[in-house]
């Protein structure tokens, strides 16, 4: 058998982690940093090099990184044609103009974004998810001339304050800020189980026929609020409401985009939103998301006087170029399509493993969901353990009870399809 090729090897923990320097690195940005966080946090490792599958702590421990920067590290740590595409633009340009003279980069990101939409289309570059969930509401605005929006229970979509005011996950994030948060955001809960599918498009029904909505901003699968796959009639549904009550369907594909889930957009095999949003993997690593959408829609940018959605790194050619990389790895490779067959592989033996547990396994392509049930925080306990075995993964849920795993879709099969193993020790050592 051929060793592991670099970059896809099993963990290798040198220390228990947290080891002594990321215990030391840990307490100075603790000094430093702005106390953020729940304290239940698990973990306490700083990290500083990856490649490909793997990441190393600061004490020479090596990961199998099933987290992959929140999802966003699609092609994985350190993509030689990320890499490469990084390292030749800036050579030649750092920085553009924003919106006055853009650079080259820019143009040929958007040629081939708005090319993603199956109709004439335009779209807006953005540094954030939280941005580009921004331009879309704005675009909404403009566009409809109505300020109301209708988002979900459940649902996550940045923290800027208009997206913001549209997360449904947690009370939380919008109370100690809610003097400043606007109200003109109406909840619907989101469809967890075909049971519930009819209440949900009625309520959404019933604020639209109020004529005060202009966008309805949806995840096609709840990323944060718990990888919760709504049934298949819902995204059709909703498009269909919204036409006929002349508001515009925003689709969030920030996590579920870029092939994570199988396709370019998740929403495309069922419908097409008016806007759609990427971030995360869009980048390679580096900051950048988009809102694409129908270009008579876009059109409404025209109306105001004045640039009004814009940022000094606008467009920035480094990140632009990553993407671009990225976007052709992820075709010339078939990712998706990858993404979607070792998905299906993962998540049986994840059943075989813990379906005598009682545990729910759920998602599309690598975009996973393991529900541990109504144990509040047992996700981030589980999350703790499966780091002292050498595995990076994140938490969802309303309250943090769904593992979730998004491992780069490069991952190599064996590696991963070995994970489930290592969950089940994790399991019992966490005592779930
Ligand atoms: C669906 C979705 N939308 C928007 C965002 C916000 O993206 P960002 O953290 O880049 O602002 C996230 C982040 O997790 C997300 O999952």
């Amino acid at each position: 058998m051929s060793p592991p090729a670099s970059g896809q090897q099993r963990p290798e923990l040198l220390v228990q982690p947290p080891g002594p320097r990321s215990v030391e690195l840990a307490a100075v940005h603790g000094a430093v940093s702005a106390p953020m966080g729940p304290p239940e946090r698990p973990g306490g490792i700083v990290l500083s090099r990856g490649e490909g599958a793997n990441v190393w702590d600061v004490d020479g421990n090596r990961y199998v990184d099933l987290a992959a920067g929140f999802g966003a590290l699609l092609l994985g740590h350190g993509h030689p044609a990320v890499v490469s595409a990084v390292q030749r633009q800036s050579e030649q340009l750092l920085l553009a103009l924003g919106d006055v003279f853009p650079a080259d980069a820019k143009v040929e990101l958007l040629e081939r974004l708005t090319a993603l939409y199956p109709e004439p289309a335009q779209g807006i570059i953005a540094q954030s998810g939280s941005d580009a969930v921004s331009a879309a509401l704005k675009t909404a605005l403009l566009a409809t001339g109505r300020p109301g929006v209708i988002a979900f229970g459940g649902a996550y979509h940045g923290l800027g304050y208009g997206p913001m005011a549209a997360c449904g996950l947690r009370e939380s994030y919008r109370e100690p800020f809610a003097a400043q948060v606007g109200r003109h955001v109406r909840f619907v809960p989101y469809p967890w189980s075909p049971v519930l599918l009819a209440e949900t498009l009625q309520l959404v029904h019933a604020e639209l026929v109020q004529g005060t909505a202009g966008a309805v901003l949806v995840e096609p699968i709840l990323g944060r609020g718990g990888v919760v796959v709504p049934p298949p009639e819902f995204l059709p549904e909703l498009a269909r409401l919204t036409r006929e009550h002349s508001a515009l369907l925003i689709a969030d594909e920030i996590w579920t985009g870029l092939g994570r889930c199988g396709e370019m957009a998740r929403s495309f095999s069922s419908c097409l939103p008016d806007l759609i949003c990427f971030g995360k993997g869009l980048g390679g690593g580096l900051p950048l998301s988009a809102v694409i959408g129908r270009r008579e829609v876009m059109q409404a940018w025209q109306r105001p006087n004045e640039v009004v959605h814009t940022a000094t790194f606008a467009g920035a050619p480094l990140a632009c170029r990553a993407a671009l990389a990225t976007l052709d790895v992820l075709e010339h490779e078939q990712l998706p399509e990858r993404a979607l067959s070792l998905g299906v592989e993962l998540e049986q033996r994840l059943v075989t493993t813990l379906g005598p547990r009682g545990f729910g396994v759920r998602g599309a392509g690598l975009m996973l969901g393991i529900d541990l049930g109504p144990r509040p925080g047992a996700a981030a306990t589980l999350m703790g353990a499966l780091l002292r075995r050498g595995y990076l993964t994140t938490t969802g849920g309303g309250q943090r009870e769904v593992l979730v795993l998004t491992p780069p879709l490069v991952i190599d099969s064996e590696l991963l399809l070995d994970f489930p193993l290592a969950l089940s020790a994790a399991i019992d050592e966490a005592g779930l």
